[in-house]
C-alpha cells in the first residue's frame, strides 16, 4: 500500500520543530560585552601586579574570595593552605570541577607597563593571573545561569602548580571527593587568539627529578693516581645516562633524560672528593616512566664504579612528588570538540600534539574518574610575537580571556545537562598512571 509522500512529509516537519533547538545558551557574548571584559581584564591586572609563589598566594586568595563573596557564590577555605573551592548550582551530584591555578614565579619582570610586578624578584610568568580571572568569569556566569544547572559546578583555585604539588595536596583535602569529571587549561603563546588545542590521550608528559652523588678520593690536580678521580667518573655518567633514550628506548615512545647540574670541586689545582650532578626525566606512560627510573639508577652507579666510585641516587620524591603523565578521556575530548566547536567554530579547535612539559593538573587524573586538559591560544597577527612561559618578558593577551570563561562555563554547563540524558554516562575511567 502507497501513502501519499505529502503525508511523511507533514510528519517530518512536525517532528523536527517540536524538537527544542539547542537549548544551551551561548555564553561567549555575555563574556564579551565591554563591562563584563574589563571587570576580568582588572582582575587580571590586580593579580599580576601582587604574584605570590605557591602556599603564599594570600592576597590572591582573598581577592578571588571577594569577588566570590560580590558574585554570591559559596565556597570553602581554606584548602590546601591558600586554595578556594566554590560551588555554583544544585548543591547535589553530578559534580563537575573546573580548575585554575593561582601561583607566581620567582624571577624579574622585565616587562615595562603600567601594571607591572610590584613584588621584586616574582613575576606572573606563567600566565596563572589570567586562569584565575577567567575561572572567575565562568564562575560568574553560571551563577548567572544557576538555575538551570542540572548539578553542582566545583571552582578549584589552586595553589602552587610551579613544581611544589598544590593539586595533590587539594585532592588529600577532599576537594575532588565525587567529582566525576573535571577541566583545566592553560594560556598558550603559540596558539591563535580564539582558537583552542587538544587531544584526547597523554597530553603531558609524566616528570620526575634526580641528583647523584658520585664520590672519589681527592686530591693534587698534578698527581692523578693518588686519588680517585669523581670529575671524570661523574663526565663518563653523564654521556651513558644519555644512552638510555637512544639505546634503550622505543623511537616511537617520546622520553627525556637530562642532566642540568654538575658541582664539583672549585680550584684548578684540586682534584674534588665528590661531584654531584642532578636532572629531570620525562616520558608518556608509567611503564616508560619507571624503567628510565630504574635504569638512571642502574647508569649511574654501574658507570661510576668503572672509574672506582661509588655512587648514590636520590629521586627526590620528597621535595617534589613525580607529576604523572596529563592524560585526557577520550569522551571528555568528544564533549570538548562539540561544546568549544559550537561556541568557537568547529575549525578553531586544533589539535596538539603532546608536551615533553609537566602539569601538575595530572594528579587529578589520579582523582577523578575523568579529566580533560586543554590551551587556549592568544597570539594575535595584528599584535607583536608573544614570548613564552616563564620568560622574563612573557605577556599575556588579555583578548583571549573571554574565550577561556566562556569555555569553561559551556563545558561545565553542557557537561551537567548531558549527563541528566540517560545516555551512556561521561565518567570512563581514564587507564593512567601512578606514579
Ligand atoms: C666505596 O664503597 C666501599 C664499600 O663501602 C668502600 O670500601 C670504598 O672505599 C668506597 N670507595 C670510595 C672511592 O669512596
Ligand atoms: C586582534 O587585534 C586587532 C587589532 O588590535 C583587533 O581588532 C582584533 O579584535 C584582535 N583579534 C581578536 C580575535 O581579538
Ligand atoms: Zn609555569
Ligand atoms: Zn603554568
Amino acid at each position: 500500500m502507497v501513502v501519499a509522500k505529502p503525508f511523511y512529509w507533514i510528519l517530518v516537519l512536525v517532528f523536527l520543530f517540536a524538537v527544542p533547538a539547542n537549548s544551551s545558551p551561548d555564553f561567549l557574548p555575555r563574556a564579551r560585552e565591554s563591562e563584563f571584559y574589563e571587570w576580568m581584564v582588572g582582575v587580571r591586572r590586580r593579580i599580576h601586579e601582587y604574584p605570590e609563589l605557591g602556599y603564599q598566594e594570600f592576597k590572591t586568595s582573598e581577592l578571588i574570595r571577594n569577588e566570590l563573596d560580590a558574585m554570591g557564590v559559596q565556597y570553602k577555605y581554606p584548602v590546601a593552605v591558600t586554595g578556594v573551592v566554590g560551588y555554583v548550582g544544585t548543591g547535589k551530584p553530578p559534580f563537575v570541577a573546573l580548575r585554575a591555578d593561582m601561583d607566581a614565579l620567582a624571577m624579574q619582570e622585565s616587562v615595562e607597563w603600567e601594571h607591572k610586578s610590584k613584588v621584586a624578584g616574582k613575576m606572573h610568568a606563567c600566565g596563572h593571573d589570567g586562569h584565575v580571572a577567567m575561572l572567575l568569569g565562568a564562575a560568574k556566569i553560571l551563577q548567572e545561569h544557576r538555575n538551570e544547572l542540572k548539578g553542582t559546578v566545583v571552582l578549584l583555585f589552586q595553589p602552587a602548580e610551579e613544581g611544589a604539588g598544590g593539586a595533590k595536596k587539594m585532592i588529600e583535602a577532599g576537594a575532588v571527593d565525587n567529582v566525576e569529571a573535571i577541566f583545566g587549561f592553560h594560556l598558550a603563546a603559540d596558539g591563535t587568539v580564539g582558537t583552542v588545542q587538544s587531544r584526547p590521550g597523554p597530553i603531558m608528559a609524566g616528570s620526575g627529578f634526580f641528583e647523584a652523588t658520585i664520590t672519589g678520593k681527592g686530591g693534587h690536580a698534578a698527581i692523578p693516581h693518588h686519588t680517585i678521580d669523581p670529575i671524570i667518573a661523574a663526565s663518563n655518567v653523564i654521556v651513558s645516562l644519555q644512552h638510555i633514550v637512544s639505546r634503550e628506548a622505543d623511537p616511537l615512545d617520546s622520553q627525556v633524560v637530562t642532566v642540568a647540574k654538575f658541582q664539583g670541586g672549585s680550584a684548578f689545582n684540586v682534584i674534588p672528593d665528590s661531584v654531584s650532578i642532578g636532572g629531570t626525566f620525562r616520558a608518556f606512560s608509567k611503564e616508560s616512566f619507571l624503567q628510565l627510573k630504574q635504569r638512571i639508577e642502574e647508569v649511574i652507579v654501574a658507570q661510576a664504579s668503572v672509574q672506582r666510585c661509588n655512587a648514590t641516587v636520590d629521586f627526590l620524591k620528597e621535595r617534589q612528588p613525580f607529576f604523572p603523565v596529563t592524560v585526557n578521556s577520550k569522551d571528555l575530548h568528544e564533549h570538548f570538540e562539540k561544546v568549544a566547536g559550537e561556541l568557537l567554530g568547529f575549525n578553531n579547535i586544533k589539535d596538539r600534539p603532546p608536551l615533553m612539559g609537566s602539569e601538575d593538573f595530572a594528579f587529578f587524573t589520579e582523582a577523578v574518574p575523568a579529566t580533560y586538559y586543554y590551551f587556549v591560544g592568544m597570539q594575535n597577527d595584528s599584535h607583536a610575537p608573544l614570548h613564552p612561559a616563564h620568560s622574563p618578558h612573557f605577556q599575556i593577551n588579555e583578548e583571549s580571556l573571554p574565550y577561556g570563561a566562556a569555555l569553561h562555563a559551556s563545558l561545565a554547563f553542557q557537561y551537567l545537562s548531558k549527563s541528566q540524558t540517560p545516555s551512556p554516562p561521561v565518567g570512563e575511567k581514564n587507564s593512567h598512571d601512578e606514579l
